[in-house]
């Protein structure tokens, strides 16, 4: 079984945790930096180059897609998808969940609770958005932030008002919520691989923090979620079709309510926090999935290989008998 990891760095603690769990189980695995690959179509045919030449056929591939890389990111995964690899996480899925309206979009409409949000560009109507998300202070973010950055707690509408005309001018859309101020300062991240939890942690934040990310000195440890959490994030991790993510709940008013969804959650802080081998879990989970594909491809060729076999026949058997009726 041969695998792609495709990350720009092979040195990312996630990526080298991954490598060595491959060895470990006897998977041979790539590193891929996507941007070095160069993406090939015409009227019939694909392929992927690397460094001048075509890619080996990868049984699977697991997308490690940093922020900073998306567009690029997902053009790649998608080819891997239409040369019919495994795709641990597909590129929809990557897309969807990384926009932070789009992921509570689709969350809301698989039924997921979500704060209250609007998506807004400038303040129009400020008003009425403020009346959505229900009382200050409010979070504002901008779409596409990552581990913190571009999320901010405002205390007042004239304070919104300027940072949504500032981001205005800067052209960035900007998701005005609810800010959950049940739990602020404590969040909930769980680690789903294959519809089922690896492993969940509380992160806590520093004092005078209200964003609870490792990356702003959150404090990672283990916790047991009740029932209903659970079973949010997995409806969460499904509702984008991710085989593996990073689930971010807080409690809100009516009960946990889920952030975002992660496609390519960091997991040094969580393993460290919960002692849970993540890195193993994913590895095992892409050869399960990887053997179960190569057996349906196997019985999907050897039907069409039977389906010709019987076709054959059928055309000897016909001209049997015509010869035996022109004879006659
Ligand atoms: N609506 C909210 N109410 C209270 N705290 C929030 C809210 N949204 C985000 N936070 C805090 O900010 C952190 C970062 O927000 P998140 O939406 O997960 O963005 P990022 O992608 O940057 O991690 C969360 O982990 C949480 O601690
Ligand atoms: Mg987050």
């Amino acid at each position: 079984m041969r695998i792609a990891i495709l990350s720009r760095n092979k040195n990312l603690h996630s990526i080298r945790r991954l490598l060595q769990e491959a060895k470990r189980i006897g998977i041979e695995c790539d590193v891929i930096d996507p941007l070095e690959c160069q993406l090939v179509v015409d009227g019939r045919s694909r392929c992927i180059q690397l460094h001048g030449k075509e890619l080996p056929v990868y049984d699977a591939v697991l997308p490690r897609i940093g922020t900073s890389i998306t567009d690029y990111g997902l053009a790649v995964v998608k080819h891997f998808e239409i040369l019919d690899t495994y795709v641990v996480n597909g590129s929809q899925s990557i897309s969807e969940s990384r926009d932070k309206f789009r992921s509570l979009q689709v969350l809301s409409a698989a039924g997921v609770r979500v704060p209250a949000t609007v998506l807004a560009r400038g303040s129009k109507n400020l008003r009425g958005a403020l009346a959505a998300v229900r009382e200050m202070p409010i979070i504002l973010k901008v779409l596409r932030g990552t581990q913190g950055v571009g999320v901010m707690l405002l205390h007042s509408p004239i304070s919104v008002a300027s940072v949504l005309e500032t981001l205005n001018t800067l052209e960035e859309d900007v998701l005005i919520q609810q800010f959950l101020k049940e739990s602020a300062g404590r969040d909930y991240r769980v680690f789903v691989v294959g519809g089922k939890i690896v492993a969940t942690m509380l992160r806590t934040a520093p004092t005078g923090e209200f964003r609870s990310n490792i990356h702003r000195g959150g404090e990672g440890s283990p916790i047991t979620l009740p029932a209903s959490y659970r079973r949010i994030a997995i409806r969460a991790a499904a509702a984008f079709g991710l085989g593996v993510a990073g689930v971010d709940l807080m409690e809100g008013p009516s009960g946990p309510t889920v952030l975002e969804v992660n496609s390519s959650p960091g997991f040094e802080g969580i393993e460290k926090a919960t002692k849970r081998n993540i890195a193993a879990t994913i590895m095992r989970f892409l050869a399960v999935e990887t053997r179960k594909k190569i057996r349906r491809e196997n019985r999907r060729k050897n039907a069409r290989k039977s389906n010709r076999v019987l076709a054959k026949k059928r055309t000897v058997k016909k001209k049997t008998a015509k010869k035996r009726t022109n004879r006659s």
